[in-house]
C-alpha cells in the first residue's frame, strides 16, 4: 500500500512538472525555434533572393495558416510539409507571431 502511494505520488508529480511546459510556448522559445527558419528564409526572415520567400512582417494569421496547411498536407511544398510537422499548433502560433513582428 505504501509503495503504491509513493508510486502514485511520483507519477502525479511528473504530470505536474511536464504538462504545463508542453502546453505553453513562451515567446522566447518561439524566437529560438524561428532561428531554424532563417537558414532558408534569410536572416530575420528576409531574403534578397528573388526566388526565395521572405516571411518577416507577414500577418501572423497568414504565416500560421500556411504552416498548418503544410502540416496537414493541404498545401504541398518541397520541404515545408516536413518542417511544419515538427511543431505543435501552439508552437506554430507563437512562431508565426514572432516572425510577423520582424520588420
Ligand atoms: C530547408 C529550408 C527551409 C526551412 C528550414 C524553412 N523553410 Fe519555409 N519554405 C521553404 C521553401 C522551399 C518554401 C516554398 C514551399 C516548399 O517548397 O516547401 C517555403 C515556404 C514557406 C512559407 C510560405 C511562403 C509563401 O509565401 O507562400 C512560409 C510561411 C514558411 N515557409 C515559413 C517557415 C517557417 C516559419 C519556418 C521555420 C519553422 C520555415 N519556413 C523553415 C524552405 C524552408
Amino acid at each position: 500500500m505504501k509503495k503504491l502511494l509513493t508510486l502514485g505520488l511520483a507519477v502525479g508529480m511528473v504530470g505536474i512538472f511536464t504538462f504545463p511546459a508542453n502546453a505553453e510556448v513562451s515567446p522566447k522559445a518561439a524566437e529560438v525555434m524561428a532561428t531554424t527558419c532563417f537558414g532558408c528564409h534569410g536572416s530575420e526572415g528576409k531574403t534578397a533572393n528573388k526566388n526565395g520567400y521572405s516571411i518577416a512582417g507577414k500577418p501572423a494569421k497568414v504565416i500560421e495558416m500556411d504552416l498548418k496547411a503544410y502540416k496537414e498536407d493541404k498545401k504541398k511544398g518541397t520541404i515545408m510539409n516536413r518542417i511544419a510537422k515538427g511543431y505543435s499548433d501552439e508552437e506554430i502560433a507563437e512562431i508565426a507571431k514572432y516572425i510577423s513582428s520582424l520588420k
